[in-house]
């Protein structure tokens, strides 16, 4: 099996100052990317931004081992911060082909005490950063028929978490927005998959016991994550698990279900005499689009 390099290749990563973000910067970079470390600093709920020092230390780490990095301080969560830290790539670099949309914040809080202001705090670092930083990056790597995007969900998302709401809901819309994405990049080259991490970090570190800490470095989730953004990697649409050492695919599948005939009408009853039948997950699949989708309505069988 050959070495997977990044040589010649630009990689945007958000919120790369600590955590994951740290670790998959210093993975690329020694890989001979060419790194946009992005992190706008701050506390773990996103208050107190402007510290400099996360992004720097980490671009100043890839250097001293030999990498070429650059820091960049915007937030991913405003059009402008999201153009400004594409162009840090550009202005350093001349074009990105990577870009992990890994920035995140916490704000947990139970349903009955969020405050519009958690929901949409979260919402606007995860979802809409991720959004606002892959707009801004689409065009060139549409116009260079070259892009690798790696989305940052969580099993708060894909399973559902106490407390999470706020942050669940940004994390699957992610998945969402791959989905659809993936298809409009197929003929440009552009991959677009989602890393389900699980590694200690600040936001990790109170809610997970010493010994299972202990395993969960982010080293063991970043591999996944390169693996996803080689240029080898020509699969659009993946939800990977990694941590602790541990590698998994994620999916969203529907069972094969029962047809009635639609012609004739359908009571609640009928489909309660059937559900066992409905919700029998053995041959399950996942259509690839949404019109495959909706088309196995009409098939029969
Ligand atoms: P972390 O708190 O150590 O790192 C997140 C980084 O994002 C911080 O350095 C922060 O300054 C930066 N950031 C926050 N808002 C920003 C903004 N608006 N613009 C630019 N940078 C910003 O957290 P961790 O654990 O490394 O999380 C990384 C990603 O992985 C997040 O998206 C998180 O939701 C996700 N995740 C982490 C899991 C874990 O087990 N650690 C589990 C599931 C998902």
């Amino acid at each position: 099996m050959s070495e997977i390099r990044f040589d010649g290749r630009v990689a945007v990563i958000t919120g790369a100052g600590r955590g994951l973000g740290r670790s998959h910067a210093l993975l690329l970079g020694s890989k001979g990317a060419k790194v946009v470390v992005n992190d706008m600093g701050g506390a773990v709920d996103g208050t107190g931004g402007g510290a400099k020092s996360p992004a720097e230390e980490v671009a100043a780490e890839i250097k001293a081992a030999g990498g070429e990095a650059v820091a960049d301080y915007n937030g991913v969560h405003t059009p402008e911060g999201a153009k400004g830290i594409i162009e840090t790539a550009t202005k350093a670099f001349g074009k990105v082909d990577i870009l992990i949309n890994n920035a995140g914040i916490l704000r947990d809080v139970t349903f009955i005490k969020m405050t519009d202001e958690q929901w949409d705090g979260v919402l606007k670092v995860h979802l809409y950063g991720s959004y606002y930083v892959t707009k801004a990056a689409w065009p060139i790597m549409r116009e260079n028929n070259y892009g690798r995007i790696v989305m940052t969900t969580s099993a708060a998302g894909l399973y559902g978490n106490f407390g999470q709401t706020n942050y669940s809901t940004a994390k699957l819309a992610l998945v969402g927005f791959m989905n659809s994405l993936k298809a409009e990049g197929a003929k440009f080259n552009i991959m677009v998959n989602t890393i389900a991490p699980g590694a200690v970090s600040r936001m990790t570190e109170s809610i997970m016991p010493k010994e299972v800490l202990d395993l969960m470095v982010p080293e063991l989730v970043s591999p996944m994550v390169a693996l996803m953004c080689s240029e080898d990697f020509k699969e659009s649409g993946h939800i990977m698990a990694a941590g602790a050492g541990h590698f998994a695919k994620a999916q969203i599948v529907e069972s094969k279900g029962v047809y009635f005939n639609p012609k004739s009408k359908v009571t609640p009853e009928d489909i309660q005499g059937k559900l066992q039948d409905i919700v029998n997950m053995e041959g399950a699949v996942t259509p690839p689009n949404a019109m495959d989708g909706v088309g196995k309505f009409f098939k029969k069988g």
